[in-house]
């Protein structure tokens, strides 16, 4: 494992921002697994910069997402269907065809998680999966278990998940109660893995993902097993290390 210690947000975000187009300019037509949440939005905010600049093609970029909630549509303005296009791909030169995310509409949950299973094994290796991290370790949405689970597949989401979530719906009641995700199988293949983690809400997760024990209690932790794995993360993120 490696560590970027950035100061703050800003820093953290340019520091993987620099990971990622720096795969994008080596091989254009890469494979990038990308990640939602509040995280990663200042590295794609940066990665627009400098597509905005010309320093920067994702014309033959394709992309696989983690995960997304299951019962909203791709236009509703919390999936992470919406997310993605409003954060990133509707503002940089990607072929919305290159892009993939689950289905959190389709009427056949288990049909939908070996769909995407095959999208991901059809791309091959992917380059760099971009990842964030819940306040309880989770990576995409492998919440606590008692195993780690391989593909995609369909999870309930904890208490402390659907509570940090919250904040991006009207009402408590509003947040989807189950999602989709990859699993711990496909994010581990991954040739080059980096995960941003900012603030002091997320030291204890940093904490106990990689510089705990490995355990499918804090999906995250695998990433201790990953041959190239770079934390990115600012002091406060830092703080409890
Ligand atoms: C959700 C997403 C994760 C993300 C996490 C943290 O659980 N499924 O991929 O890492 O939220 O989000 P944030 O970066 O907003 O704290």
């Amino acid at each position: 494992m490696k560590i970027i210690r950035a100061k703050d947000y800003n820093h953290m975000s340019r520091q993987a921002a620099n990971i990622i187009s720096a795969q994008v300019i080596l091989k254009p037509d890469c494979v990038l697994g990308l990640a939602t949440g509040s995280s990663p939005i200042g590295t794609y905010e940066q990665l627009i910069k400098w597509y905005e600049k010309g320093d920067l093609d994702f014309s033959q970029v394709r992309t696989v997402n983690l995960d997304e909630y299951v019962g909203l549509d791709s236009s509703h303005e919390q999936s992470y269907a919406y997310f993605m296009r409003s954060h990133f791909f509707d503002r940089v030169n990607i072929d919305p065809s290159n892009t993939n995310i689950p289905c959190g509409i389709a009427p056949d949950e288990a049909a939908e998680c070996q769909r995407y299973d095959s999208v991901i094994s059809g791309l091959g290796k992917l380059d760099l999966q971009l990842l964030g991290i819940g306040p309880n370790g989770h990576i995409g949405f492998n919440e606590p278990d008692t195993c780690f689970t391989k593909g995609t597949h369909k999870v309930a989401l904890t208490e402390t998940t659907i509570q940090a979530n919250k904040r991006f719906f009207q009402r408590e009641e509003d947040v989807p109660r189950f999602a989709y995700t990859m699993g711990i199988c496909d994010i581990m293949n991954a040739r080059r893995v980096v995960l941003v983690a900012s603030g002091v809400e997320k030291a204890d997760a940093v904490k106990a993902a990689f510089f705990g024990p490995i355990t499918p209690l804090v999906s995250g932790s695998i990433l201790q097993l990953h041959p190239d794995f770079t934390l990115v993360a600012d002091e406060a993120a830092l703080s409890k290390v």
